[in-house]
């Protein structure tokens, strides 16, 4: 696996500074090696033809490549870096992983994914030479390859990802946490599962088992390694498509009501910081953020006469309104288990139930309610106070919040009042209807990425959009 950046078109001093600082790095470690162990080329034991051979697997593995979601990207070179380890002296492997990658990028970037996989590959040696040099044994097996290639593993991912995560945030201000869940959380089990490859790699192509030359067996191997790439590929699609899906219904219902949007993404920020309170979790916020900007999709199924009525609705025009809820659930059913999950379904179905059980669609009452319906439910209900309708005049952010106590134990879980007012007085960009929307206007806000990672293949369901600020 390769880590790298990309799409990154001007870099601020400070992203330049640290390239050529690990640029550096990884020039003294080099030349530390080279001077401890002495510079021969091909090395003992190796001819050029094995180096030459090397050398294609690294450019190969680069060259196919898949892209990440927030500018980064990956390959299987961590199995060839991690190979060349083993079968070459230290310094040899961190070189040639240096000089044999080519991905088109820009010279800063190639800079800095040259010089961040030669120092993963070179800690990777370092951690195996001290195994080599201090066999490890339980009873009379050597366990030395094992752990010292598993740990060498662990120290590569750590610098790869380490340096690359480090990189993004400082270019683009994107939280740590945020890009090392992105992009790599969900890989870690598949790449250390994948590691003991490297060793067979080398292992094989040390002792040939076909034809003479161990390479044959090497250049097997990369049939089920060229597919596994796959994996990882679907995985980072299918977020993609959710995404793509969510921004797809959330088009077709603004279609029908121009201000669903920028209501729907201000319960979202609200609803989404509410979550991380309360369960100091930032995928469940997620998972809650994307649930509340569907909230109101089952809105779809209502006539647009009633969702634009200027006056007040009857109750007859209300029951039909209120169906949205059970409306929304029975779309996204088909969804349900493959897309979405029960929180979206949940929000959806449950937004509108109250504490005292006098809400709609099913009447629940308190711990009944889904907790992450109460959120949005809490959320939607503050939004709707601070927007007003044509026979009802906006509250202020202040009378919101009132109002919004004294509802506690009645329309809305106390414990979340608790929490929300918390958040409240902290003076979050959503508290003022009219900030908000100012800053949504504006090209530069909270919630506004920079333009690189705009351009990432994946958007962000919390990209702002500028349709939004016609409101
Ligand atoms: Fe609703």
């Amino acid at each position: 696996m390769l880590q790298k950046l990309r799409r990154l078109e001007l870099p601020p001093p400070r992203v330049l500074a640290f390239i050529l600082g690990v640029f550096a790095i990884f020039l003294l470690l080099e030349g530390y090696l080279i001077a401890r162990h002495g510079f021969r080329l091909p090395p003992s034991g190796l001819g050029w033809f094995d180096l030459l051979f090397w050398a294609a697997l690294v450019f190969w593995s680069v060259r196919v490549e898949i892209r990440l979601p927030l500018s980064a990207s990956m390959s299987h070179l961590f199995l060839f870096a991690l190979a060349l380890v083993v079968l070459t002296p230290p310094w040899l492997a961190p070189l040639w992983v240096f000089l044999f990658q080519y991905s088109g990028n820009t010279w800063y970037k190639q800079l800095f994914n040259r010089s961040q996989d030669a120092l993963a590959t070179l800690a990777a040696a370092l951690v195996w030479g001290l195994f080599q040099s201090n066999p490890l044994y339980l009873g009379t097996l050597n366990l030395s390859a094992g752990v010292g290639l598993g740990l060498g593993a662990v120290v590569f991912f750590i610098v790869n990802t380490g340096l690359v995560t480090l990189i993004i945030h400082l270019a683009n201000g994107t939280p740590l946490r945020e890009i090392w869940k992105k992009n790599y959380g969900w890989l870690a089990a598949s790449y250390f599962l994948l590691s003991p490859v490297a060793l067979l790699l080398a292992r094989a192509y040390e002792t040939p088992l076909l034809g003479g030359w161990g390479g044959w067996t090497v250049l097997l191997f990369l049939i089920p390694l060229y597919y596994s790439r796959f994996y990882w590929d679907e995985k980072v699609r299918l977020e993609q498509a959710f995404d793509a899906t969510l921004e797809v219904l959330m088009h077709a219902l603004e279609a029908k009501e121009p201000e669903t949007r920028m209501h729907s993404e201000r319960v979202a920020e609200i609803a989404k910081d509410l979550a991380r309170a309360r369960y100091g979790d930032e995928a469940k916020a997620m998972e809650i953020y994307r649930a509340a900007r569907l909230h109101d999709i089952g809105k779809i199924g209502i006539p647009e006469a009633l969702l634009l009525k200027p006056d007040k609705l009857t109750p007859k025009e209300y029951e039909v309104v209120q169906s949205h809820t059970t409306l929304g659930a029975q779309l996204l059913k088909p969804a349900e288990k493959v897309a979405f999950g029960p929180v979206v379904y949940n929000v959806i179905l449950h937004h509108h139930e109250r504490w005292d059980g006098r809400g709609y669609p099913k009447r629940l009452a308190g711990h009944e309610i889904p907790e992450e319906a109460r959120i949005v439910g809490l959320a939607d209900a503050y939004e709707a106070m601070t927007a007003g309708r044509p026979y009802r005049k906006a509250k202020s952010s202040e009378e919101a919040l009132q109002e919004v106590q004294d509802l506690s134990g009645i329309q809305f879980d106390p414990r979340l009042v608790e929490l929300f007012t918390q958040l409240w007085h902290q003076n979050p960009l959503w508290r003022d209807r009219e900030a908000y929307l100012k800053a949504k206007e504006g090209s530069v806000s909270r919630f506004t990425l920079p333009q690189l990672y705009l351009a990432s293949d994946s958007p962000s369901p919390s990209e702002p959009d500028p349709r939004t600020s016609g409101e």
